[in-house]
């Protein structure tokens, strides 16, 4: 018997952006969008086009851009959001409506003081007007899992009726165990007369970890399309993980009977880039996309796969593109051999940015023995800007030490000149980012700082992340180096220099002089 499919709708732009402090900006919504299309996702959730002006037109810039899958806007049960759901998405090649109202007696209770009968008139008018606009809508009662049942049934079988062509059941605060949330899709499938009408959509939160679990349960019991975010990011403890639900389906293909559209191997890079863009770095035991994921520690384990790798190994690395520590380059490789090894690894840059990224690779050869295949990744990573940058660093001399004050001097670089500041500070990082702050005539307020080790052995490259605040605004930037204080200034340096790209667009579309043109103390 031939598997179903289950449709993969990505909520990474949407639910995703709502964990605290993952804000996008639209050039990186664009670019985790592209990936997203690239790796086969069937439906883009882009944003929430009535919550911000920014929002908005982040869904559009995403609906112009996207051809492949359908991107969709959400939008309360109003018509206002309905309106700027369907301005911003209208665009789209193949574009959706959202449509989200709570059914939960306590929503019902405490948020809107309203009815079941009043709940019901509202839904059933939104997803009319909504499919007065657009063919594709689709339902949401938030807090489904924790509405009264015959309630739940009620609705769902009158915005069908109404024209939603999906309706989606969250599990909204990760309340409920993958038996009682599976049977709900059962019991869904049983006593709503029309349901074979609409696709049925499962969205779970983790807050018991029980995000994926309970997903995949929805599928068994008939759910056809996932609601998901890479890495699982999203409100509170996030959303259940794409890679996990996807791999699920795929490996255990033999329980689950489902097949989705998603090429796997693009699945590490995804997660990659959505860290880079929040900021929110991996754990290292996470499943599938963590550093330990494909890891054998034990002397047992490693014998074993070394004679078989089915013995530890449920599915191979390769199958998701993750980099399986290989040894492949050295200083003595050429670009070609550099070339070809990123092929190898889903990476194809345009002969300027190869050329670059080659430069780097060269001086990272230079400083360390072995050259492994996270280390080109980190590499094309740090190249691939979605900005041009004002600022790059040029040298750096640390001092520091346990009894002496901490002294940086930076070298940075802007338009063809130097500039040269030195500063101290409590410690090497804070005086490294005085010193850049001295230069550049700014004061970045650091609101995070994290730091991981790309591979292992004491030369690995070290990956800095940071959250910067700049003129009130906040953003999220990474660099790795060898150097941990390196690392830390590049990461410092991308964060103003995404600023200033951001404030340069700002500035262009009123007509105002940009500001990296304004010399260099009013550059922000
Ligand atoms: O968790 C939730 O209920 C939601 C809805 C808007 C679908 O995110
Ligand atoms: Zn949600």
């Amino acid at each position: 018997m031939k598997n179903d499919k289950v449709l993969i709708f990505d909520t990474t732009l949407r639910d995703g952006e709502q964990a605290p402090g993952a804000s996008m900006n639209k050039d990186e919504k664009l670019e985790i969008a592209f990936l997203l299309e690239r790796m086969g996702v069937d439906i883009i959730e882009a944003g929430f086009p009535i919550s911000s002006p920014g929002d908005f037109e982040s869904v559009r810039q995403v609906a112009k851009a996207i051809k492949t899958s359908t991107v969709c806007g959400l939008a309360r049960a109003i018509r206002k959001d309905i309106e700027a759901a369907y301005d911003a998405v209208k665009v789209a090649k193949n574009g959706r409506i959202h449509v989200f109202l709570a059914t939960s007696k306590i929503h019902l209770e405490h948020k809107f003081k309203k009815s079941q009968d009043e709940i019901l008139a509202m839904a059933i008018d939104a997803v009319k007007f909504a499919k007065s606009r657009i063919s594709n809508v689709e339902f949401s009662p938030e807090d489904a899992s924790r509405s009264e049942k015959k309630f739940l049934y009620r609705i769902l079988e009158a915005v069908i009726k109404a024209g939603a062509t999906t309706v989606n059941i969250p599990d909204t605060v990760g309340y409920k165990t993958p038996d009682e949330y599976g049977k709900l899709f059962s019991d869904i499938r049983n006593n709503v007369p029309n349901i074979y009408k609409a696709v049925i959509s499962t969205h779970c939160h983790d807050d018991l970890g029980m995000g994926v679990a309970n997903s995949l349960a929805a599928i068994k019991n008939g759910a056809r399309q996932v609601e998901c975010t890479v890495n699982g990011i999203g409100e509170r403890a996030g959303n259940a993980a794409m890679e996990e639900i996807v791999m699920a389906l795929k490996t255990r293909s033999d329980f689950y009977r489902c097949d989705t559209n998603i090429k796997t191997q693009e699945i590490y890079k995804a997660s990659r880039l959505v860290s880079k863009m929040t900021g929110f770095l991996v754990p290292p035991n996470k499943a599938i996309v963590g550093a330990n994921a494909f890891r054998h520690e034990s002397g047992i384990h490693q014998d074993g796969v070394l004679k078989e790798k089915s013995t530890y190994e449920i599915m191979s690395p390769e199958s998701v593109g993750v980099p399986v520590g290989n040894l492949f380059l050295g200083k003595h490789s050429g670009r070609h051999a550099f070339k070809v090894r990123l092929k190898a690894l889903n990476v194809e840059l345009k002969d300027a940015d190869l050329d670059k990224a080659f430069e780097e690779f060269k001086k990272l050869a230079d400083q360390k023995k072995q050259v492994f295949d996270e280390d080109l990744l980190a590499i094309v990573e740090d190249n691939n800007k979605v900005f041009e940058p004002v600022w790059e660093l040029v040298d750096l001399i640390n001092t520091s030490g346990m009894k002496i004050t901490p002294k940086v001097e930076v070298t940075l670089k802007s338009k063809g000149k130097k500039f040269v500041k030195v500063s101290s500070g409590d410690g090497p990082v804070d005086a490294c980012y005085k010193a850049i702050d001295k230069i550049i005539g700014i004061q970045g307020e650091l609101l995070d700082y994290s730091i991981q080790s790309v591979t292992h052995g004491q030369d690995a490259l070290g990956e800095v992340s940071v959250k910067v605040k700049i003129n009130d605004k906040s953003v999220i930037s990474r660099a790795a180096s060898t150097d941990i204080i390196v690392a830390s200034a590049k990461a410092y340096l991308n964060a103003i220099n995404k600023v200033i790209s951001t404030e340069d667009r700002e500035a262009k579309s009123k007509g105002a002089p940009v500001a990296s043109s304004r010399g260099r103390r009013s550059l922000l």
